[in-house]
């Protein structure tokens, strides 16, 4: 399943945003593929933790106009570590903290041009790689803890922007800041991580009704 496309050069946000203005009521067969973020109000989607073993990836697709805007964010209950994705400025940038102090990655540019854009953040313990396109930067995190948190007490994992019931709940953010970043207005595809117990990467769907608010563009009941 793809996203909606409109022949013809890239199909304006708002084209999409017209026609298919659910706001979502799945079954718990139905499977979305790629959902629309209008960026309002406390729009995001929620998905299962991130179980970022010593040596695990991530990956999505995303599609904007916008240079600006939250794309991801998981992180330890409220400690240290984090992972925050967005874009700032038409670049990708990584924050992220494994105990050993923050560290940032940032690649790419021009990435809010109305294309898709693959991205992969991947971990082999002490270091950590964000993929554009193609383009990588890297760093090591400094110190001997390279565990992502304790699953057990990790956040889920929000995409697009932070439900709105965090801000006031500020202690249980590894970084606070998160919750003032402008919310992701575009397209998003091909989530892809190990969840749950899981060590092996596995697309992530949205399922249920509570897990988001977002306007999905194209459903598929499998
Ligand atoms: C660990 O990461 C490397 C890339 O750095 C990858 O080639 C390898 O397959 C990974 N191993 C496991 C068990 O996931
Ligand atoms: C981390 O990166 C450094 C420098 O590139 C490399 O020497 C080291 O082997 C890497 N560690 C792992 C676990 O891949």
């Amino acid at each position: 399943m793809r996203c909606r496309r409109s022949s013809g050069g890239g199909p304006s946000l708002l084209m999409l945003l017209l026609p298919y203005y659910l706001i979502i009521l799945l079954s718990h067969h139905a499977v979305v593929q790629c959902f629309l973020l209008d960026g309002s109000g406390s729009s995001h989607a929620r998905f299962p933790k991130w179980n970022a073993a010593a040596n695990a990836s991530l990956e999505l697709e995303f599609k904007t106009e916008q240079g600006n805007g939250l794309l991801l964010y998981t992180d330890d209950g409220g400690t240290y570590d984090f992972f925050e994705l967005k874009l700032v400025e038409g670049q990708l940038r990584l924050r992220y903290n494994l105990g050993g102090g923050a560290q940032i990655l940032s690649v790419g540019s021009q990435l809010g041009d109305s294309r898709w854009h693959k991205i992969i953040v991947a971990r082999n313990h002490e270091n950590t790689s964000l993929t554009v396109d193609g383009a990588t930067a890297s760093s090591s995190s400094r110190g001997s803890d390279v565990e992502f948190g304790k699953l057990a007490g990790n956040s889920d994992v929000y995409v697009g922007g932070m439900p709105s019931w965090y801000s006031s709940k500020l202690t249980l953010l590894a970084l606070p800041s998160v919750i003032f970043e402008p919310r992701f207005v575009g397209l998003i595809r091909n989530l892809v991580y190990a969840d749950g117990d899981s060590t092996t990467p596995r697309r992530q769907q949205l399922g249920r009704a509570a897990e988001i608010k977002v306007r999905v563009n194209f459903v598929w009941r499998g």
